[in-house]
């Protein structure tokens, strides 16, 4: 399952990429869930893809299907947590954790600041961008998101560096 799938183009890729799973995507904004459904139908993908949940993960408990719940293997989110205010990463870490299970992982994909640092000059003017926007967003701090995923019993397992001062972080749900 995806949290905050955008545009969809990734959640098509990754069904694509992966034929033996189901990817799920989700976003809050109407717009964004139209976006995704063309994406699913350009790609052919109805058969095989569900349609986005309207999924906030500041709502809480999240409203999944009891066959999603029972089927979920993992819980991926590109790109949200620095768009989004912090309760949102509190909520994000709290209800994956309730869902998954020991095993199973979450994993974030974006900017994230390490030791309180930005790794690089363009994500320092990236978060001064984002906050001239909305001030309750910006870039995190790795170790303050891998404390609320310790809260949730989720162990910070791998840092992956990725293209353009990108991090992929693995979360795995330790009990
Ligand atoms: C920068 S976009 C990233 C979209 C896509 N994942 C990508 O990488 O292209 C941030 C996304 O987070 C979603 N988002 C923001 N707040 C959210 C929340 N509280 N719960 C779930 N998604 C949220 C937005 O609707 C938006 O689609």
């Amino acid at each position: 399952m995806e949290i905050g799938s955008g545009s969809g183009e990734h959640g098509v890729f990754f069904q694509k990429r992966f034929p033996e799973i189901i990817w799920q995507t989700s976003d809050p904004d109407l717009l964004n869930r139209k976006s995704i459904s063309s994406w699913i139908e350009y790609e052919e993908l109805n058969k095989k893809m569900p349609q986005p949940l309207a999924l906030d993960v500041e709502k809480i408990p999240w409203k999944i299907s009891l066959n999603l719940e029972n089927s979920l293997q993992g819980i991926v989110s590109i790109n949200m947590i620095h768009v989004a205010q912090w309760t949102s990463t509190i909520a994000l870490f709290r209800e994956s954790g309730k869902l998954l299970k020991k095993g199973q992982f979450l994993i974030l994909y974006g900017p994230f600041k390490i030791g309180n640092k930005h790794t690089s000059q363009s994500n320092y003017f990236f978060d001064n961008s984002i906050k001239l926007k909305n001030d309750l967003w910006g870039i995190r701090n790795l170790d303050d998101v891998s404390y609320e995923g310790e809260k949730n019993n989720f162990l910070q397992e791998n840092i992956i560096s990725m293209p353009v001062n990108n991090f992929l972080i693995i979360y795995r749900k330790v009990s």
